[in-house]
């Protein structure tokens, strides 16, 4: 058998005469992070609920590894966990209590639930809280549970629908951590998000929708480039305010094409090439001794790419 995969045939779903998603076609095949963006109401949660067996398609097809959601339940089920509306976990119950309960609720042997239940607590670090309320946790502990409560099954499909909202930072980056630690683990993870650069940060390709119809599916180098013009974007920041010095330090550096002051002490510079040139940019700048204490490479070639898709399909 291929990989883990994940695949939509002329799917459709419409509320009374209002098309949620209309005849999408996408196969995401692989170990990999496939983000899924598109504005307010496109069709995400929609299609993401079709795939989890929430919702019936109103026609067309849901494949998972190969598996008819409509027709083999079951079957396509048994390799896909899911997270899609943060369920509330009951408070009094420790996040061994609850897994436990929803492990047998998966049908999990019972000789097999604690070492599963040992393992996603693990895999989602939480070992030293597992024995603690619920109740007491914050949201981004709360959903780490919920995605440890995912994993159970150890499915090779892993959905996602806006993971890491609603999460303070420290939240934010400790969900981004375990979708990175899963990718390495032979997992295809579909996973929707409006935050473009945790987009730009994890995911390896994006599926883009409006208005329940696929924009684009692509690598992310390739969607980012295509709008890119041949250019790069990083953030730089540095140590004190930025004065004219050294704009005019940064400004003549070989390559670079615009800088913009995004506030006292972070510019965002505009380079030509690729991960070559911005190579060779970290090496300058550093070596002008500008004060610089971050350099990154910038989601807003992601955001440009975005804004022209989300607008020709309008
Ligand atoms: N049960 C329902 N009845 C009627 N319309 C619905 C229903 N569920 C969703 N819709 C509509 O379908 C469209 C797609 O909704 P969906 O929740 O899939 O969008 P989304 O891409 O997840 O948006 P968001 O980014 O806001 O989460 C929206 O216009 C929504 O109002
Ligand atoms: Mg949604």
């Amino acid at each position: 058998m291929t990989g883990p995969s994940i695949e939509a045939v002329n799917l459709s779903k419409n509320y009374e005469r209002f098309a949620a998603v209309s005849n999408l076609n996408l196969r995401l095949e692989g170990p990999k992070c496939v983000g899924f963006l598109g504005p307010n109401g496109a069709g995400k949660t929609t299609t993401l609920k079709i795939f989890t067996h929430l919702i019936k398609p109103t026609s067309g097809e849901a494949y998972i590894n190969g598996q008819d959601i409509t027709k083999n339940v079951r079957k396509a089920l048994a390799h896909a966990g899911a997270l899609i509306e943060s369920p509330e976990i009951y408070p009094a119950f420790t996040p061994r209590e609850a897994l436990s309960e929803i492990a047998e609720l998966r049908g999990i042997p019972r000789t097999e639930r604690a070492k599963r239940v040992d393992e996603v607590i693990a895999e989602v670090r939480m070992a030293e809280w597992e024995n603690k309320r619920v109740g007491k946790f914050s949201k981004g502990m709360k959903q780490r549970i919920n995605i440890a409560a995912a994993l159970l099954t150890d499915p090779e499909v892993i959905l996602l629908d806006e993971p890491t909202t609603g999460l303070d930072p420290r939240g934010m980056t400790e969900v981004r951590d375990i979708v990175k630690s899963l990718k390495t683990r032979n997992k295809l993870i579909f996973m929707s998000s409006h935050l473009l650069s945790e987009v730009a940060d994890v995911c390896d390709e994006v599926a883009m929708i409006d208005h329940g119809k696929l924009v684009k599916y692509d690598t992310l180098g390739n969607v980012t480039s295509q709008f890119s013009r041949g250019e790069g974007v990083v953030d730089i920041t540095v140590s004190r305010d930025i004065d004219e010095v050294q704009v005019t330090a940064i400004s003549a550096v070989d390559g670079v094409v615009s800088l913009e002051k995004l506030d006292p002490r972070n510019v965002r510079v505009r380079f030509r090439g690729g991960l070559d040139a911005q190579e060779k940019l970290l090496y300058d700048l550093v070596s002008k001794r500008i004060g610089m204490v971050s350099f990154k490479g910038s989601a807003s070639a992601l955001e440009d790419a975005y804004l022209n898709l989300i607008e020709d399909s309008r």
